[in-house]
């Protein structure tokens, strides 16, 4: 089929300068989210229907459009109704099958609903709305039925008298209709209405008068069919999307101590007995292995975590790939190629950058470990610092296996510790230490015998 998907409006009540299109949900453009569902339904034709911030929209869509079925791009500038945005698309639609309608504000439609909407259109010569029956239809256009039962019109809400206000059955505005008719309608359209708007609505009257059946159904559930026009909607849809992929996370048995305090904004895949304590927030793309337990209130951004891993509290890890019974934190912050290897430790205020970690090795407590090679069963003292970068360029440490790293340490990179090394507490490492042997850098204890305190002078 055709797709159509209107993206053109202002948004003026986002009050923000970017197109209201744009605006995230769940870290992906609102528009991406409509593509991402429309190319399930595997399109022969995908048109969008840009105004407002055009070249802004059909830049960020680069990374979201499919090489299968490119997206058509065309404008309408400026806007003036639905049925005039549809006519901007009617050059690129194929007239041998069936166009479906789609809005770029309206996020979250799943294909489920759209394959069911599809179907109704195929029993009814290929029309059929998308329809819902609301507690306070406002602002909705209401659907209109004959004493049959049967779709006769659509009335938008200003254009409508009180005993049409009172109808509940309200137009979501997807539809799908039979190209090669939509064609004909499209070009009958007037602005004669309360808004002065070329309404693609006005279509359902002539489908109706020319007999032509028309279809409708429902969607899944309520949120679907729902449209961000400002910040406080798009929040709504935000929770909404939220509680859906938590109940995801749930139906796949993951442990998740609250499904109300977690936000997952890219991809999270999860093995058997996950434990996902509140607070968390997951970017990207992130898998956790069997067993693993993250502590609460992590951020973790794309990340492998291996096998019975433990993330505890408040640490904050980014492009790590965590081995297997690893612990990381509390308040641990992982950088972009980070890597540990099975059982290591990395404790409190401990902040690793390009660095792999190996098996069973530790820095428990407050250091800076950034391009570095730490071999197994290696120690890093609290305090210890890799002093990588001069200023200019960024260099390696190397600490070679069994290695024993003294509290308060600063290695100065490049620099290597052979294995087995111990380096004394408060060591600056300016030369490599050579294996086996004790390496200290330490200026001379001294005491100063009867020394006074100064004391504070009186006025
Ligand atoms: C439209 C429907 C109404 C339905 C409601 C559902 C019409 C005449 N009315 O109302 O029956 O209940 O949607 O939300 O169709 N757009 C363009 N170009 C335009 C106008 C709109 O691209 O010239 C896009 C908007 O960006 C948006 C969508 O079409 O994605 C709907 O526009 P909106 O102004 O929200 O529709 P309403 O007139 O409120
Ligand atoms: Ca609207």
């Amino acid at each position: 089929m055709n797709i159509v998907i209107l993206a053109a409006g202002k948004g003026t009540r986002m009050r923000s300068d970017l197109p209201k299109v744009l605006h995230p949900l769940a870290e992906m453009p609102l528009l991406a989210h409509v593509l991402t569902t429309a190319y399930q339904l595997d399109p022969r034709r995908l048109v969008v229907v840009v105004g407002h911030g055009a070249s802004k929209v059909q830049q960020a869509m680069k990374a979201f459009a499919r090489a299968e079925c490119p997206i058509t791009w065309a404008l309408q500038d400026p806007p003036m109704g639905t049925g005039h945005a549809v006519q901007q698309a009617a050059a690129h639609l194929d007239p041998s099958m069936p166009t479906l309608v789609l809005y770029g504000d309206v996020p979250l439609i799943t294909a489920a609903t759209l394959t069911r909407l599809s179907e109704s259109a195929a029993q009814h010569d290929g029309m059929a709305l998308l329809t819902a029956t609301l507690d306070d239809p406002k602002g909705y256009g209401r659907i209109v039925r004959n004493a049959q039962g049967m779709i006769t019109q659509i009335v938008e809400e200003k254009d409508a008298d009180p005993a049409i206000r009172r109808i509940r059955e309200i137009n979501t505005g997807i539809l799908v209709v039979p190209t090669h008719r939509l064609l004909g309608w499209l070009q009958s359209l007037t602005n004669q209405n309360a808004q002065g708007e070329y309404y693609l609505t006005d279509i359902i009257e002539m489908a109706s008068k020319e007999h032509h059946p028309i279809g409708s159904s429902q969607a899944d559930t309520a949120d679907e069919i729902l449209g961000v026009n400002s910040q406080s909607q798009r929040a709504e849809l935000e929770r909404q999307l939220q509680a859906r992929r938590a109940q995801a996370l749930l139906d796949d048995g993951v442990r998740l101590m609250d499904p109300a305090r977690i936000d997952v904004r890219g991809t999270l895949e999860c093995e058997t007995d996950v434990t996902i304590d509140v607070g968390c927030v997951f970017e990207g793309r992130v898998t956790l292995a069997r067993g693993v337990h993250i502590g609460p209130y992590c951020v973790v951004r794309d990340a492998a975590i291996g096998p019975e891993a433990r993330i505890e509290a408040f640490s904050h890890i980014d492009g790590a790939q965590i081995g297997p019974q690893a612990v990381v934190g509390p308040y641990a912050r992982l950088r972009p190629g980070t890597e540990l290897a099975e059982g290591a430790h990395v404790g409190n205020f401990v902040e690793l950058k390009n660095t792999q970690l190996g098996q069973r090795s530790k820095a428990n407590h407050l250091s800076y470990l950034g391009d570095a090679t730490i071999g197994q069963r290696v120690n890093i003292g609290a305090g210890t610092i890799t002093c990588n970068y001069d200023g200019a360029n960024k260099h390696r440490t190397i600490i070679e296996d069994d290695a024993f790293i003294g509290s308060d340490t600063q290695l100065v990179a490049p620099v290597t510790v052979g294995q087995a090394a111990t380096l004394g507490a408060g060591t600056t490492l300016t030369q490599d230490a050579p294996a086996k042997e004790l390496t200290l850098s330490r200026s001379p204890q001294v005491t100063i015998k009867g020394y006074k305190r100064p004391h504070k002078k009186a006025h």
